[in-house]
């Protein structure tokens, strides 16, 4: 049963849980918060954590053609310059004269004017300036001088690292051509109008991976990777129909992208970029290269020709990626005339894959428990013991997180060697015995689809 009735309430449900159990809270809160960031809880960092670990999976380790990289934030000046960050990496702003509110000139259907929150500001017929182009960059200051010759940047994207580092990857491993260099990391933005929780940020996460390929190749590589990305996600569980792709028109193509197709999901405020699949040509190189007279090309030993590859770039949000995994595995539902919330996180993403309970805390029960808890974190399961409360609360509050299994430890594990796991998403409830259950749970943890 999909959950809450209107787009406001279902964000704030989602915010609420997010606080109440631990997976997102408001930074800076005891000094009143510092405008939209966030920082992860304990079982946030964890859902964030297998978000990453999944993505890095699937574009590095399980390939042989993708190799990692971790970049440094604070990169030479003249990269955003070369970049074309200096001059494009603009949003159009807007002031309101009335009450000095700042807007995304391109955005104005989707703020709220701050003096009558219930209305855009288009609605309320706020009187605005004409749109100036708004640098996104945040400026610092490097070493002790503040003046100009010491400016840099904070990166907006990872990817130019990437570029930068092109001549070395190349070099020091065996890579030709298609081949790509995938990175992980924060960048940040000076947005005008961040907002829906974790969805814009000034500081995020971003999973970005360029592939480098023979140019004439770059179409067909283009579509593998739409095709790939989108496979991903409704792999780890997300809903297909809750998907879809977005070509960006031609006139709307950032700077340096000949097409841009967007993973869009149909957020509970709209439909909205998840990640973008876009083909970079061979802009960023070729710039890098004039603009520091190393060459950044591949030279080809059986034709004898030098090229400067064409890059694939699939760049999609951590924290966005996240936020989708929570909205769209939650649900609400009424069991036997009770509510019950459940996430229905795919086990590889689950904070927590395995409760394990006592049925009571006495006769040798907790014990036990604590032993077979032992054992199944031995096997890489994530692990939660909880004894108190009655057992149905136990399984609701392991519910509410996420947790695919919980596994109660009762008079028949004593005597018979069994314990019955109850399975989240059908609540079913199955005997199996002690020395099975690590198999048991880790063939359903790797054969799990969503219902
Ligand atoms: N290197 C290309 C690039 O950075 P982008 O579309 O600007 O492309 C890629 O960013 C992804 O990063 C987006 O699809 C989104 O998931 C995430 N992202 C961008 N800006 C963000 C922000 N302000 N807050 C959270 N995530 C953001």
């Amino acid at each position: 049963m999909p959950a809450p009735t209107t787009s406001a309430s279902f964000m704030a449900t989602i915010v609420s849980l997010c606080k109440r159990r631990g997976f997102i809270y408001q930074a800076s809160e005891i000094y009143g918060g510092m405008g939209n960031t966030y920082d992860y809880g304990p079982l946030g960092v964890e859902l964030k954590r297998r978000v990453k670990d999944a993505w890095w999976r699937s574009v590095v380790t399980a390939r042989a053609d993708v190799v990692g990289l971790d970049s440094a934030i604070l990169q030479h000046p003249k990269t955003w310059e070369t970049s074309g960050h200096v001059v494009n990496f603009t949003d159009p702003l807007v002031d309101c004269k009335t009450c000095k509110a700042r807007f995304r000139a391109d955005k104005l259907e989707e703020v709220q004017c701050p003096q009558k929150p219930s209305r855009t500001p288009l609605e309320n017929k706020c009187e605005l300036t004409a749109p100036r182009a708004f640098n996104l960059m945040f400026k610092t200051h490097v070493g002790a001088a503040e003046d100009s010759a010491a400016v840099a940047y904070l990166r907006p994207e990872t990817a130019q690292g990437i570029f930068l580092n092109f001549k070395n990857v190349l070099e020091s491993s065996r890579l030709k051509p298609p081949f790509g260099i995938a990175q992980l990391g924060k960048s940040f933005r000076n947005e005008i109008t961040p907002g829906n929780f974790v969805f814009r940020t000034r500081e995020f996460e971003q999973a970005e991976m360029e592939f480098f390929v023979p140019p004439g190749e770059d179409e067909r590589w283009f579509e593998y990777w739409v095709t790939e990305r989108f496979r991903w996600y409704t792999e780890l569980g997300i809903r297909p129909e809750k998907l879809r792709l977005f070509p960006h028109a031609k006139e709307k193509l950032a700077h340096y992208s000949k097409g841009t197709t967007d993973i869009e999901y149909e957020y509970p405020f709209g439909w909205g970029e998840l990640e973008g699949i876009a083909n970079r040509t061979d802009f960023d190189l070729k710039a890098h290269s004039e603009a520091s007279g190393v060459k950044l090309e591949y030279f080809e030993p059986e034709t004898k020709v030098h090229y400067i590859p064409y890059v694939i770039e699939p760049a999609g949000g951590v924290d966005r990626m996240a936020l989708t995994f929570l909205i769209d595995s939650y649900a609400e539902e009424e069991v036997e005339g009770e509510p019950r919330v459940v996430l229905r996180l795919h086990p590889r993403l689950a904070p927590i894959t395995v409760g394990v309970f006592p049925l009571v805390k006495k006769d040798g029960l907790p014990e036990k428990a604590h032993e077979l808890e032992a054992e199944l974190r031995e096997l890489g399961l994530a692990t939660f013991y909880d004894e108190k409360a009655a057992i149905g609360r136990r399984y609701r509050r392991q519910d509410e997180i996420g947790t695919p299994w919980c596994v109660t430890v009762d008079g028949d594990t004593l005597q018979q060697g069994t314990v019955t796991v109850r399975e989240r998403d059908s609540m079913q409830q199955t005997k199996v015995g002690v020395k099975e259950l690590g198999a048991h749970l880790l063939h359903a943890q790797r054969h799990w689809k969503r219902g």
